[in-house]
């Protein structure tokens, strides 16, 4: 693992957006696995700046996310296809056809996420993913105790997501309980993985993922197994690993 530790989440975004940069411009049909969350919306912000500054062209990139609600349509300001379209695609010259989010609201789930799976591997497989980590170490939906081996499919959200990313919405009735996810095992396969961590609260979780032993109570200690993940990092995420003096 790389770790490349900045001081502001300003500076993260641009260091993670050069790196999704250099990607695309090295192999401009590549395929790209991308994130929801806080955290990655900087970086899409910056991608769009260098896209509208005329050194990105999107137009033969593919791109996979990693999750959705279920039930919640492309409509809902909630859903991680408005997300995505509102933080990044309706921005730069992608193909709407090439963008794959997982359908939560697909009459037939599981089937959904077989197929989402058999898409990927048609696409020839994910060059660069990206991603965020979740309080209790979850990476996409895969909540603690997922198998690692584990393809897209259906989760029930933790109590702990829950609290977390029901402040999106207006009650927090309205957040669904269970989701698709791209697996543990989807995601190792992943040529390159970049991590993208900021702010107090996953300061802890940082520490178990990458400097505690490789469990499935902390789905994101999985990646210790990966060859290639870069982690970008805060001063505030990176609190936990300074203090144990492995920084
Ligand atoms: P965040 O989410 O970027 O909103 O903190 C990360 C995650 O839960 O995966």
């Amino acid at each position: 693992m790389q770790l490349i530790p900045t001081e502001t989440k300003d500076e993260m975004a641009r260091i993670g957006a050069g790196l999704f940069a250099e990607q695309i411009t090295s192999k401009p049909n590549s395929v790209l696995g991308l994130a929801t969350g806080e955290t990655p919306r900087e970086l899409y912000g910056e991608l769009i700046g260098l896209y509208d500054a005329g050194a990105l062209d999107f137009s033969d990139i593919t791109t996979f996310n990693l999750d959705e609600y279920v039930g919640l349509g492309a409509d809902h300001d909630q859903s991680y296809h408005y997300y995505m379209h509102d933080a990044l695609f309706d921005h730069i010259n992608i193909d709407p056809a090439r963008c794959h989010v997982p359908d939560g609201v697909a009459a037939d789930l599981a089937a959904e996420c077989a197929a989402y799976d058999e898409h990927i591997r048609e696409a020839g497989g994910i060059d660069m993913q990206l991603l965020g980590i979740g309080v209790n170490g979850h990476i996409a939906f895969n909540e603690p105790g997922t198998d690692f081996a584990s393809r897209t499919h259906q989760v029930d959200l933790t109590p702990s997501t829950i609290e977390v990313n029901s402040q999106y919405f207006t009650t927090p009735e309205e957040m669904p309980r269970t989701a698709l996810t791209m697996g543990l095992g989807s995601i190792m396969d992943a040529k390159r993985i970049v991590l993208i961590a900021s702010g107090p609260s996953k300061a802890e979780t940082l520490y178990r993922a990458f400097f505690e032993p490789v469990t499935e109570e902390v789905p994101a200690s999985i990646l210790q197994n990966h060859p290639d993940v870069t982690v970008i990092a805060n001063g505030e995420a990176l609190k936990v690993i300074r203090e144990k003096g492995l920084l």
